[in-house]
């Protein structure tokens, strides 16, 4: 066994290397819920909680946990959530993510708020990944996410239901990773004690938000970006606009952030092929 994967065999691992390469910023910003953090908490617990049954006297030589997810064929029940600014992480993270999903046989979620496009991931990948979408305002935006969306052979369309308004997150107000981004000496410092990171970056041409680029205003500057993402999340949000959606995406739609019996009831009766039972991760 390589160095390398000696040092990552569990999740814990992982997050000690991620912890040591990534600035404090972006790092936190996996890292944590908001508010208090009860619910992140609460959900770390919930899911501890859930064990197997141990059944026996069971052939088990040709076990395999192949299934079908929204009628694609997966060699296990288990798609890649969409995770914003992922590129910010690595280096257009979200085309390494893809590419390991593609390689795992599971779906990959590209965000809206990705930094590598729809059109960044479609061209790295072979098979159809899924795509996720935040209702906007801007419903001309959202018309041409879809097509976009369509045109790249995405095979499933995740709205996201659960982020109308965005709780506070107190670690990332407090490292600056505001909307706009507070540019100041901390977060030149979390930066800078991060080299390896930044060199990395350099790599990459892809450093803001790739599906907003020529449509939100201000392409290049990130400050003007986040400013108009964050008027666009959009309070009045209902179940008409699903339907609305669905006239326009022939694919499988999943609806995200689904927590409660009568929700699921509504989102079927909206046309939805699938429900992720989801509270954001008790982040939003
Ligand atoms: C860093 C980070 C970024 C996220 N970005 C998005 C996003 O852009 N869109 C979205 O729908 N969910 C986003 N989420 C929520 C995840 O998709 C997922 O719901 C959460 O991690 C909890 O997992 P669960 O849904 O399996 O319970 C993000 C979560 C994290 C940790």
């Amino acid at each position: 066994m390589g160095d390398c994967a000696m040092r990552t065999l569990e999740v814990q691992d992982l997050k000690r290397l991620a912890q040591r390469r990534v600035p404090r910023m972006f790092f936190d910003y996996i890292d944590s819920g908001s508010w208090t953090e009860s619910t992140y908490r609460a959900n770390a617990g919930d899911l501890d909680a859930i064990q197997f049954r141990q059944r026996v006297g069971k052939q088990i030589s040709n076990r395999s946990l192949a299934t079908e997810m929204v009628g694609q064929p997966v060699s296990m029940p288990l798609a890649l959530a969409p995770t914003g600014i992922a590129g910010m992480q690595w280096p257009d993270g979200e085309i390494c993510a893809a590419r390991a999903a593609e390689n795992a046989g599971v779906p990959f979620t590209l965000s809206t708020m990705s930094i590598c496009s729809i059109e960044d991931v479609a061209a790295a990948v072979k098979k159809p990944f899924w795509f996720q979408l935040y209702m906007m305002r801007d419903r001309g935006f959202v018309a041409s996410l879809l097509e976009r969306a369509k045109e790249a052979g995405c095979s499933a369309l995740m709205v996201t239901m659960d982020l109308q308004v965005a709780g506070q997150r107190h670690k990332d107000l407090r490292n600056g990773l505001t909307t706009p981004p507070t540019l100041g000496w901390r977060t030149f410092m979390q930066l800078a004690s991060r080299p390896g990171w930044c060199l990395r970056m350099l790599g990459t041409r892809r450093h803001t938000f790739g599906n907003l680029s020529g449509y939100a205003p201000g392409a290049d500057n990130l400050t003007e970006m986040t400013g108009w993402v964050a008027k666009q999340f959009d309070l009045d949000f209902s179940w008409n606009d699903i339907e609305w959606i669905r006239s326009r995406w022939n694919g499988k739609l999943i609806l995200k952030g689904i927590m409660e019996p009568e929700d699921a009831r509504l989102a079927f009766a909206s046309g939805a092929d699938a429900i992720v039972v989801s509270n954001h991760g008790g982040g939003s």
